[in-house]
């Protein structure tokens, strides 16, 4: 089932055309990676999925409604976004920050009501972000800011998550953590869950379905272990990669070698005793890898 789907969508920038009749279908209560290379368009079809964008032909439908012939404040009822470089008012604190996701829920003139606040409470305590509410968003480090956004998307409280680079400008703990609870809000509250990832391990291991685009057009779709596949890599990214099983969850995992066409055969690394002179252990290995 898919409350959020695309119909025969077209997206262009003025004349330039990026995507051209999309037909995707988002499952219900999953996790969906997009993947692909720089500019094949992750960003404009989220965009276009959360209203900012119109499409110059097609449409996205929610619910079996085309989206942009709804309020923003409707449509953001049920979905939120976390863009790729989204930017905030200077001086705006952290909580600030947050409470705007409770916009399309409030009645009347911005006053937070106590399901606001707790809502609010909860998805700063979710990101870890408990301790700089009162903190200016532009004070804060790029991993602290865009813990703050993510909050933000949560505390709107929607059934449907698209998020762009979710983990971008985090350090490995802090992706963990993002990831661990998209994967919490997904399992236990069965939220709808988008994110362009550049990770593949992380597309591979958190999603249930991964859509893997070139120039605007899906050129695989399914799940990851059916998916995630050298030749995919290779139409995809232009890269050679070997796929192995996840040693602890079985999931694919992607270990690129390098551009397609350009790398050496994989080569069985030799023990390194530590004594040699790095010319010398240079000099080993060449000779272990002829
Ligand atoms: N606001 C914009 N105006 C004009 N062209 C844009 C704009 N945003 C993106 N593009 C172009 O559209 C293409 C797709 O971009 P984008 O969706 O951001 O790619 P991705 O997110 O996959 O890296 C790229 O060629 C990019 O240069
Ligand atoms: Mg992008």
């Amino acid at each position: 089932m898919s409350r959020l789907n695309t119909n025969q969508l077209s997206l262009a920038y003025g004349s330039r055309q990026i995507v051209q009749e999309l037909n995707l279908s988002v499952p219900d209560g999953l996790i969906t990676a997009l993947v692909g290379a720089n500019g094949s368009g992750k960003s404009t079809i989220l965009k276009s999925m959360a209203r900012i964008l119109a499409p110059t032909q097609g449409g996205v439908y929610l619910d079996g409604k085309l989206i942009h012939r709804q309020p923003t404040k409707e449509v953001a009822k049920h979905l939120a976004i976390l863009p790729q470089n989204p930017s905030s008012p200077e001086g705006l604190t952290v909580r600030e920050l947050v409470s705007f996701g409770r916009y399309p829920h409030q009645k009347g003139f911005g006053n937070l009501s106590g399901e606001d606040n707790r809502m609010i409470d909860w998805a700063l305590q979710a990101t870890g972000m408990t301790e700089f509410g009162t903190r200016s968003v532009d004070h804060l480090s790029g991993g602290q800011r865009q813990r703050a956004w993510i909050a933000m998307a949560l505390a709107q409280g929607t059934e449907v998550l698209l998020l762009d680079e979710p983990t971008t400008f985090l350090d490995m703990a802090h992706q963990m953590e993002v990831m661990t609870l998209l994967e919490k809000l997904n399992k236990e509250q069965k939220r709808t869950i988008i994110m362009v990832v550049h990770d593949l391990n992380h597309a591979a291991r958190y999603a249930q379905h991964l859509v893997a685009l070139k120039a605007g057009t899906v050129l695989y779709e399914g799940h990851p272990e059916v998916v995630m596949t050298s030749q995919m890599l290779r139409d995809v990214f232009n890269i050679d990669a070997d796929i192995i099983p996840d040693p602890r969850t079985g999931a694919p995992l992607c270990l690129p070698y390098g551009l397609a066409g350009e790398h050496s055969e994989p080569t069985t690394p030799t023990p390194v005793t530590g004594e040699s002179s790095p010319a010398e252990y240079r000099e080993e290995r060449v000779q272990a890898m002829a």
